[in-house]
């Protein structure tokens, strides 16, 4: 498997499939971590590992088009062949998301459909859970279709929401989640044990 790694922020999801990868828990390469923004933090990680890097931000671009296939040219050269999206922020345009079906992954920190879609990223979707009221809520890895957070589930786990949580400690505890569930999703995948169908998604044990 030789993974790209989609970021746009700290990346502690990136790290946690590096040392997935370094631990031998996980049997991939990290081929390319791209970015929407020069500042992101995944990017010194991705140094420090030796990892090549792409800083494509879409204003850079004048058409969704000409984005695209600047991403569509960085994967391509560097013979991506999954795509993990690990706190990327900016949506996918649909000749990528086509050109990886069924093999991009994103991780959302709620338990899906719950508090998904436009407009619920980062700290957003940890207020609206705890605004809302609900007792539980968590982590999901997904696979990525045309639309925000839509795609069939491949791995869910809950986290219990405490009396004094705030935005921040709930984010804290479904992270830790997130570490452990994106690297073992990527592990499904790359023992070839998922299987797809339509929105069911089977998981052959080992
Ligand atoms: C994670 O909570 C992820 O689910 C969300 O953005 C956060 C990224 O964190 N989409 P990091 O950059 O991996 O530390």
């Amino acid at each position: 498997m030789r993974l790209a790694v989609l970021a746009s922020g700290g990346g502690s999801n990136l790290q946690a499939i590096l040392d997935a990868i370094a631990s031998r828990t996980l049997d991939a390469t990290v081929a390319l971590v791209m970015t929407d923004r020069s500042e992101a933090g995944a990017l010194n990680r991705a140094a420090s590992a030796g990892i090549p890097t792409s800083v494509i931000p879409p204003r850079n671009y004048p058409t969704t088009s000409a984005f695209a296939s600047a991403m569509l040219t960085a994967l391509t050269a560097h013979e991506v062949d999954f795509v993990a999206l690990a706190g990327y922020m900016h949506y996918i345009p649909p000749s990528v998301v086509r050109n990886y079906q069924n093999r991009m992954l994103n991780v959302h920190p709620s338990l899906l459909p719950a508090f998904g879609g436009a407009g619920f990223y980062g700290m957003r979707v940890h207020r609206a859970a705890l605004a809302y009221g609900v007792r539980w809520s968590g982590a999901t890895v997904h696979l990525v279709d045309d639309q925000f957070d839509n795609g069939p589930i491949v791995l869910q786990e809950p986290v219990r929401v405490e009396p004094d949580d705030t935005p921040e400690t709930l984010a804290a505890r479904v992270l830790t989640v997130e570490h452990r569930l994106f690297p073992e999703a990527l592990r499904l995948f790359a023992q070839d044990r998922v299987q797809i169908d339509k929105r069911q998604v089977t998981i052959r044990p080992a």
